[in-house]
């Protein structure tokens, strides 16, 4: 196997975590990049003992984040048929979703990371010999500093509609790295923009959250933040928002997701179709 330069901080690896579960998967979807991972790393003994330190941190976990998954592909499915052709995964981690799901032709997918993971991303991608339908770029960039300035230099283009997906990161930054995250989202949207993301449910934070909390710690992953108000929130910054509750049955597929972890999954539309004061 070739060496693979695993990122080796905690939060990265809860991006492979995420990629193990998918990989599993045949119904609500199928990942085969992540399947691609687990036949290069499965043996691999210090990831192994984290897949199942997270899995065991909260039972409703791996069911979750299949839900979760599903939920974001039927958006960008929209997204996609409303005629947008520019996606922004911001944290992409090993999320397969360039590589296995159906792209208009022409569409541009950019998947911005950390550098470490958006090069081992990069190079597992090249050695999965997968075809992807769109054309995609990896952006190296750090999300609590400029993050627009290195997207533009990969090619993205604000005057075209962009469907945003923020998926399994909000709750790892503070509340104010998360304001900024959402006003620059919204600054660089163009009308017909649509921007999905995932927030922690507050609770999690508080004593309903406590055994998952201790479990991530072991692996130095800490929340850092979770709201109830995304509707709001992302009303404030001109999004017309429809948020689901994690276990809402209504997008779960048949599957039943457990209370805990707690998450809101939210789907908006730039209202009147333009960011206020663009
Ligand atoms: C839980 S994973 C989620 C990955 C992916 N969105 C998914 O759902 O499969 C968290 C990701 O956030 C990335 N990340 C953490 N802090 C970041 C930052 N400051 N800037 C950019 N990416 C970051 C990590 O590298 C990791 O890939």
């Amino acid at each position: 196997m070739a060496d693979p330069h695993i990122p080796a901080d905690g939060l990265s690896r809860t991006a492979l975590y995420t990629a193990w579960v998918r990989a599993a998967e045949t119904d609500l979807f199928t990942d085969p990049l992540a399947g691609h991972l687990l036949r290069e790393l499965g043996d691999h003994e210090g990831l192994a003992s984290f897949v199942e330190q997270m899995r065991s941190s909260a039972n409703g976990f791996a069911t979750y984040h299949l839900v979760r998954t599903r939920y974001f592909d039927d958006r960008l499915g929209e997204a996609f048929a409303a005629g947008v052709r520019q996606v922004v995964t911001l944290a992409a981690g090993i999320d397969g979703r360039p590589a296995r799901l159906p792209c208009p032709p022409g569409t541009r997918w950019f998947e911005l990371d950390l550098p470490a993971m958006t090069e081992f991303k990069t190079a597992l991608l090249a050695r999965s010999g997968l075809r992807l339908s769109c054309d995609r770029a990896g952006v190296a960039a750090d999300l609590t500093t400029d993050w627009a300035n290195p997207l533009r230099q990969a090619g993205f283009t604000s005057s075209r509609p962009t469907a945003w997906l923020v998926e399994g990161v909000l709750m790892y930054l503070t509340p104010s790295q998360g304001d900024a995250l959402l006003d620059a989202v919204t600054a660089l949207s163009a009308p017909g923009s649509h921007l999905f993301l995932e927030h922690l449910q507050a609770s999690m934070l508080g004593s309903r959250g406590s055994r998952v909390r201790e479990g991530l710690k072991k692996q130095e992953v800490v929340f850092a933040a979770g709201r109830d108000d995304i509707a709001d929130w992302l009303g404030a910054a001109g999004w017309r928002a429809e948020v689901h509750a994690g276990d809402d049955p209504a997008i779960g597929h048949g599957r039943s997701v457990a209370p805990v972890p707690a998450a809101w999954l939210a789907s908006g539309r730039l209202a009147g179709g333009t960011a206020p004061g663009r």
